[in-house]
Formats: C-alpha cells, structure tokens, sequence
C-alpha cells in the first residue's frame, strides 16, 4: 500500500448506515453518509454534539463496522478485512488522537512515543532517531523525560500527536484533539496538523465543536443529525 495519487482519495465511505440499539431502543446515528478524504487533504469533521462525528470516525478507522454501505481506504474495501486486519492496518497505515491524549502515566513522554515503534519490532537506534525527530517535530524535545502528570494539557497532546505521527501513517484521525484546551493551544495543535499536511504528505480528519480554527483546514464536512449537512 505505497500508491500516491496526488488527486484521488485516500478514504471514501459510500451510502454508511450506524444503527445502535440502546436498551431495546434504536439509535440511528448515520444515515447514509457519503465521505471524502483526498490525499494530502486536512479536513475538519464538524457538528453539535450527538451529530455522529466520533460514530464516522470510528468507522473510517476501521474500529466499528457499518450497519449498512461500505468504506474504502485505499481502495480497500473495509467490509472485506477481518477485525485482525483492520488491526494491521490501523497500526500501519493509521494515527488516532483522542480528545484528551490517552497517554501511559507510568511512561516518559519519550516512551510514550516510542511504544508504537516497539510494538512494531524496530531496532532500538532506528526508534531513537525516529522519537527524538518526532518529538522535535511537535517542539517538545526538552520534556522527553517527562512523565504525562508533569505536562499541561496541550504538551500532552502535542505527545499524542508525536505518537500518532511515529509511524509515519498516512491518515491522521482526531476525534476533537482540541476538545479540552484553550483556544491559543488549539489553534497551535491545528497549526500543527497543517504543518504535517504540507510537509509530511499525511492525509488528517479532526472532528472539532470549534468553528474558530475552520480557517487552517482545507475542507470542512458537517453532519446535521447522522446526514452531511
Ligand atoms: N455505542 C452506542 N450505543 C448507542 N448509541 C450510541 C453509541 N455510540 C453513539 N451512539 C449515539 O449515536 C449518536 C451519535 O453519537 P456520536 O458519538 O457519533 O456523536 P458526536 O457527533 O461524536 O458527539 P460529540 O460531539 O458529543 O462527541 C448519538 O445519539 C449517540 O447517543
Ligand atoms: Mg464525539
């Protein structure tokens, strides 16, 4: 899965359904949505709460399955993977960032980033050099010693974000990664997302209630009730 094209889309979802049942009560969370990522695209996903942001989004990312249509990511069709591949091909071809930044309390801020790199069986020089590019990469080389507690909201989610990035995914998928910091920061972590857009060719979704930071992405997709508005 190394194809680029320039143009096309690296992420399609066609006709998805999410039905839920709640206690015997259905949810009908999407409603035939029809989605576009292009490559080298930075999309913000917005919509009030309830709308079907996370929903979508736990599907593109192959976490969820639709009840009805179909996801594409590369061409892929996601219905086809078993729930073993779709794990292959999160850890390889994905970054998720959650709203507040999931990271191992026990671990440094270097460990944290560098956790995906273990997993993934790379030698301990070539994880050194890639964590401390990363960590640069996000300005927070001086706090690789530091441990999730010592850091404020928006560093730990610049270290989410480094560990998201490790692996050099092509898609970064953000379920509002700006949800519980202030505007000044939110708008740097989306600064952020736009620098690695332009410099590092990865394709990003990032759900946001943030209509403020609309100007730095280049596409923006409301849903309205489970439908693109
Ligand atoms: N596991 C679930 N079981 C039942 N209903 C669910 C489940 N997950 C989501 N829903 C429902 O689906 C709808 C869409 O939820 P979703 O979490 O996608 O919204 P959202 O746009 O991400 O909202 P927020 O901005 O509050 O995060 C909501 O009505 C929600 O209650
Ligand atoms: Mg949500």
């Amino acid at each position: 899965m190394s194809t680029k094209h320039p143009k096309g889309n690296i992420i399609e979802a066609d006709g998805v359904h999410r039905k839920f049942d709640l206690a015997g009560q259905p949810v009908h969370a999407l409603k035939g949505v029809d989605f576009q990522l292009a490559y080298g695209e930075f999309l913000s996903l917005v919509g009030r709460s309830g709308s079907g942001k996370t929903t979508l989004l736990n599907i593109i990312a192959g976490l969820d399955r639709p009840s009805e249509g179909t996801t594409y990511f590369k061409d892929q069709d996601l219905n086809a993977l078993s729930d073993e591949e779709l794990a292959i091909l999160r850890r390889n071809h994905v970054g998720i960032v959650f709203q507040s930044s999931a990271l191992m309390p026990l671990l440094t801020a270097y460990e944290n980033v560098e956790l995906p790199l273990r997993i993934q069986g790379v030698a301990r020089s070539e994880r050194d050099r890639r964590v401390k590019e990363c960590l640069d990469l996000v300005g927070m080389i001086h706090r690789a010693t530091h441990r999730p507690y010592e850091l404020s909201g928006g560093e730990q989610q610049r270290i989410a974000i480094a560990r998201a990035i490790i692996t050099s995914p092509d898609v970064i998928l953000a379920d509002e990664p700006t949800g519980e910091l202030d505007s000044i920061t939110a708008r740097r972590i989306f600064s952020l997302f736009r620098d690695l857009v332009n410099e590092k060719d990865v394709s990003i979704v990032a759900a946001t209630h943030d209509r403020g930071l609309i100007d730095i992405v280049d596409k923006v997709v409301e849903l309205k009730d489970g439908e693109i508005a």
